[in-house]
């Protein structure tokens, strides 16, 4: 097995400002990339804008900027919100970069040559917002009588010369591929989802436009200009370096996993395999989608003007309890609700309380009691102590199941029954009470709770790598001992540890 990892985020169309739905699937793949980092994998973490297209071209109008001055703003923005979340993307592509022209370019040159592009004529449905084409029989009329696609997008009669994709003799290939390849596409239902559209026949695929110019112009052809989705799609080769096959990254094709939402499981998990295969090129190993976050029970939209930013956010409660709050509220999947109620609810609770406080109390104590130097293990060992050591040893592996399948909620829910059985074990313990009828013992327990501790806050980095390399300093663990293979060496005796700090301040909402 190759320790190439390669893992991307959808790129962002930047016809708006970003939005905690986008934070979200960075966030998700930003904890599969370190996870996997702190494994020992070499990763390759991809995120970056989706800069063509119909939709931001008008975007740019309705701004009275040209399309390259406002996706440069835009752009920025997206760039500053990875930033801001502590997003540890080692690339971030732009769809408008020389780099991509020519990766699109060479994808294009291929697909013609193998006959999976040809000439003709669409005349049908399009909805720019979605940046979609839909079928008579897909659309649905509102309230108002109108035909609409079922996203609720607008849709616009479309009749113009286009190149297309030979999608439908991809039917059984496809069925074929995803037979072969259960994991490809996660969750279960998604999977489902995916194999019953196939299942129910492809049309080919209108790929090229000619009644507007924001976009990459078809090889031979400058009348025309690719779908946005086929070159948007490519950005995940043209950052290993296609298609120069000896380009520094060349290695990480085909990608171990794309994280989407799931608005757009079907162009990753239909039309991506699609054109790679009739390219003759690996397909990726998984795709894998999240759902989608309402706004204290609404829809998130401009124009009811409930669209939460991250930056506004991480400014009030700080990017860990962000990170936190997002990935621990919705079960990965699913769709998820966020509230201010809700977030400062599990600050105060789950970070400040259950594991803000077991790092002080233990830490307070051996300050106070044990000159700031760690205290030995205790010999022997009592079941107490064994219960809750082998409770914390197998959260690395825990928690890697979890990531595996990106249960993000459960990986968190594993180490919070560590971090509330600890918290039991320091009460039933007493060490406080230790102090004057047993101080060896009293400094065995402090031992087991920085042992636990150390393992907590170690699978915890993903999550929070701010605050858990603040808590492992705090444990005086060496920056290079931070790895899961560096948990099995125990940390020397005697040890000096520096003053504690709390690590999670407690949220007082001035609005409540
Ligand atoms: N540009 C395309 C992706 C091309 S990938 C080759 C696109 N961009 S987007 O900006 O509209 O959406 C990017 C991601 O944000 C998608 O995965 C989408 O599901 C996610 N989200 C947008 N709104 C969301 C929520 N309200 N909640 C959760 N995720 C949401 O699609």
């Amino acid at each position: 097995m190759s320790d190439r990892f390669y893992v991307t985020t959808p790129i962002y169309y930047v016809n708006g400002a970003p939005h905690i739905g986008h934070a979200y699937t960075s966030l998700a793949a930003d904890v599969v990339a370190r996870w996997k980092r702190l494994e020992g994998h070499d990763v390759f973490f991809l995120t970056g804008t989706d800069e063509h297209g119909q939709k931001v071209e008008k975007a740019a109008l309705d701004a009275g900027l040209d399309p390259q001055s406002f996706t440069d703003g835009v752009a920025g923005q997206f760039r500053a919100m990875s930033e801001a979340l502590g997003i540890s993307n080692d690339d971030f592509i732009r769809t408008t970069e020389p780099r991509h022209k020519i990766a699109c370019a060479a994808l294009w040159t291929r697909l013609v040559a193998s006959g999976d592009i040809y000439l003709g004529h669409y005349e049908g449905w399009y909805a720019v917002r979605d940046e979609a084409f839909y079928g008579e029989d897909e659309l649905v009329t509102n309230a108002h009588g109108l035909r609409i696609a079922p996203t609720g997008a607008p849709v616009e009669w479309v009749r113009e010369p286009s190149y297309f994709f030979r999608l439908s003799a991809w039917q059984d290939r496809l069925l074929a591929f995803y037979e072969a390849n259960p994991d490809f596409i996660g969750p279960g239902a998604r999977r489902n989802e995916v194999v019953s559209f196939v299942r129910g026949g492809l049309n080919d695929l209108s790929v090229s436009r000619t009644s507007f110019r924001w976009g990459i112009e078809v090889p031979g052809d400058p009348e025309h200009v690719m779908y946005v989705w086929l070159d948007a799609l490519t950005n995940y080769l043209t950052a290993t370096g296609y298609p120069d096959p000896d380009a520094p990254r060349a290695g990480f094709w085909p990608a171990d996993l794309h994280m989407v939402g799931k608005d757009i499981i079907r162009f990753h998990a239909v039309y991506w395999p699609a054109f790679l295969m009739a390219a003759g090129l690996p397909t990726p190993r998984r795709v894998c989608a999240n759902g989608w976050w309402t706004v204290e029970g609404e829809k998130m939209s401009k124009s009811i003007g409930n669209v939460i930013e991250p930056s506004a956010l991480i400014e009030q409660f700080g990017r860990d309890a962000v990170r936190f709050f997002l990935l621990r509220e919705m079960p990965f999947g699913n769709d998820g609700d966020f509230s201010r109620r809700a977030l400062i609810s599990r600050l105060n609770v789950e970070l400040a309380n259950d594991l803000g406080n077991l790092a002080q109390r233990s830490l307070a104590m051996i300050a106070r009691n044990c000159e700031g130097r760690l205290p030995p293990m205790p010999v022997p060992l009592i079941e107490a102590d064994t219960v809750l050591l082998d409770q914390a040893a197998a959260l690395p592996k825990l928690l890697g199941d979890a990531i595996e399948v990106q249960a993000f909620h459960s990986a968190l829910e594993e180490a919070w029954r560590v971090i509330r059985a600890a918290n039991a074990y320091i009460d039933h313990q007493a060490p406080w009470a230790l102090k004057k009828t047993d101080a060896v013992r009293m400094g065995a327990v402090l031992r087991v709770l920085v042992e636990v501790m150390r393992t907590v806050a170690t699978v915890l980095q993903p999550f929070m790598p701010d605050s858990m390399a603040r808590m492992l300093d705090q444990l005086a663990v060496p920056a290079e001992a931070r790895s899961f293979a560096a948990l099995a060496e125990p940390l020397a005796d005697g040890t000096v540890l520096p003053p504690p700090q709390g690590i999670f301040p407690r949220y007082v909402d001035e609005v409540a």
